[in-house]
């Protein structure tokens, strides 16, 4: 498997496979990988020649210090992990310097409104943030294909916006949410919670999973404030928002549309760690 940290050497080695024609998927994760990641990485390897992975905790789309400083950091691990899926697979996994130089900025973006809700209104700067390395990587990889998790949501419609408002010529797919046994969400940041925590969690994707039973007969209203009952009777997780929206806009539900694809959103902190979650309502 090849490891690269410099850019000029990654674009040198995927010009010469562009040559022949390979084709190319890029799979953008900030390490500590789990299954989630390695669903994205097979979808990859099963519709492209080639697999880029990069490996980079992106310090311009975390705004507390203090959450940047405690993601979990396993690029060892994370490399035998990916030798043992395939040999097809090339890493990237540059130094913060490599990539910003002494300038740690992120641009200014355009979304639509897409950033403003939810992950948008609770983490400042964060979209602008994801899409500086985003489209940093896409110009240095030119896949064919680039994969990211339904996890989040948010962040796969705004790289969509992203590289539809600046007609960049790679398709965007987006992949199902892996799940650990007990129905949480698989995330790099689980491992920063107690075992007894861990478990405690999968109330997250069962409050999901009931919201969607009541989606078909009570109002969103009703099952917001159901949904805040249920977190302020546990004692392990903190509500940070729930909120139900239409997929593609992101607009949060006033009233029930026809044709109209709703999803509901969560944002929970569980012992200082924030996990996020999302299903599909109709
Ligand atoms: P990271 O959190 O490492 O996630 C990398 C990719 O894996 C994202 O597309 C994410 O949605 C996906 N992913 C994470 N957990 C998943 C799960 N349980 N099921 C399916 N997919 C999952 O998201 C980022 O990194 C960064 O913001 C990044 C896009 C790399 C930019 O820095």
């Amino acid at each position: 498997m090849r490891v690269f940290d410099q850019k000029k050497e990654l674009t040198s080695f995927l010009q010469k496979e562009i040559a022949e024609k390979r084709t190319i998927g890029l799979v953008p994760t900030m390490g500590a990988l789990h299954q989630g990641h390695i669903s994205l990485v097979k979808t990859a390897l099963a519709e492209n020649d080639l697999v880029v992975v990069s490996i980079f905790v992106n310090p311009t789309q975390f705004d507390k210090k203090d959450d940047l400083e405690k993601y979990p950091k396993k690029i060892e691990q994370d490399l035998d992990l990916l030798s043992s899926v395939s040999q097809q697979i090339v890493v990237f996994s540059p130094s913060a310097d490599e990539i910003y130089g002494n300038n740690i900025k992120s641009q200014a973006y355009q979304f639509d409104g897409l950033d403003k809700v939810m992950e948008g209104e609770f983490r400042e700067g964060h979209f602008d943030g994801v899409g500086t390395i985003v489209e940093l990587f896409l110009k240095t990889v030119s896949p064919n294909r680039a994969y990211f998790g339904e996890k989040d949501f948010q962040q796969l419609q705004i790289i969509k916006k992203m590289v539809e408002s600046k007609k960049l010529p790679y398709q965007i797919i987006g992949c199902p949410i892996e799940r650990e046994p007990n129905g949480l969400a698989m995330s790099s940041r689980n491992e920063r919670l107690s075992k007894k925590v861990r478990q405690e969690a999968s109330f997250i994707y069962n409050v999901l999973l009931t919201a969607k039973t009541k989606f078909g007969t009570e109002s969103a209203y009703n099952i917001l404030e159901w949904v805040k009952a249920q977190f302020e009777k546990n004692a392990f997780l903190k509500l940070e928002y729930f909120e139900i929206a239409d997929e593609d806009t992101l607009t949060p539900i006033l009233k029930k549309q026809a044709n109209t694809k709703y999803r509901a959103f969560i944002a929970v902190y569980a012992n200082g760690v924030r996990l996020i979650d999302n299903l599909r309502l109709n």
